[in-house]
């Protein structure tokens, strides 16, 4: 399964968002910085809020929004292992999270290399351009394997919800109920799906 083609075309697209958009919500996909937000709350409720500081890997982390958001709801924050495809993002990421106190490191990379408490995944698979149906959801299979390699307490991620009216053709889609069943047989006994929020996609928490 190559995925190179629709891979480099999807750093393509959120590298031009940045530079159309600067580094706000609509530069990652992202309709308002409240719907952002929203995300960032769902797949934050996987952490044990006794268990701080703890470090984070954040799959598709874009200008970094995410790590902005848990130092403002006060978290402990001891590293942020930041991917991403687009070069520009990581840029830009490495400039605004610069006065990070934490261990910070971004990095252009597909693969989860690193290590942390958790690791958190928001939009990152929604786009799957030319690869198929089939293709994408083993390629996200697959990351979910190394999550739960690379996660000592646990991991969050979304994806859009196959509970809509209207599907686009390069968007990917998941069945919450698949996800689900896959996530509490493979990885966790607690396993926790969100699907009660006013958008038209779905988060899992799997707690070590
Ligand atoms: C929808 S944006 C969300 C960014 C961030 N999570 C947020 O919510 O602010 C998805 C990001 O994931 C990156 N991305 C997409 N596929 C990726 C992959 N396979 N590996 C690493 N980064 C990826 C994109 O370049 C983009 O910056």
């Amino acid at each position: 399964m190559d995925l190179s083609k629709p891979l480099s075309r999807i750093s393509e697209l959120y590298s031009d968002n940045l530079e159309r958009n600067g580094p706000v919500s609509t530069a990652v996909g992202w309709n308002t910085p409240e719907s952002q937000r929203l995300r960032f709350e769902k797949l934050t409720s996987v952490v044990d809020a006794g268990a701080q500081p703890f470090s984070v890997n954040d799959y598709g982390c874009g200008y970094g929004a995410h790590l902005d958001h848990l130092l403002e709801r006060g978290m402990k924050v001891s590293a942020y292992h930041g991917y991403d495809l687009s070069e520009k993002m990581l840029d830009t990421a490495r400039a605004r999270l610069g006065g990070f106190q934490g261990e910070l490191d971004l990095r252009q990379s597909t693969t989860l290399e690193t290590e942390a408490d958790y690791t958190f995944v928001s939009g990152t698979f929604n786009v799957r351009f030319e690869a198929s149906e089939d293709e994408w959801k083993r390629f996200i299979l697959g990351k979910l394997d190394e999550m739960h390699r690379h996660s000592r307490k646990g991991f969050a991620f979304n994806l859009l919800s196959t509970y809509v009216d209207w599907q686009e053709p390069h968007l990917f889609y998941g069945d919450p109920l698949f996800w689900f069943d896959h996530c509490k047989r493979n990885y966790s006994r607690q396993v926790a799906l969100l699907h009660d929020y006013p958008l038209y996609e779905w988060t899992i928490l799997v707690r070590k």
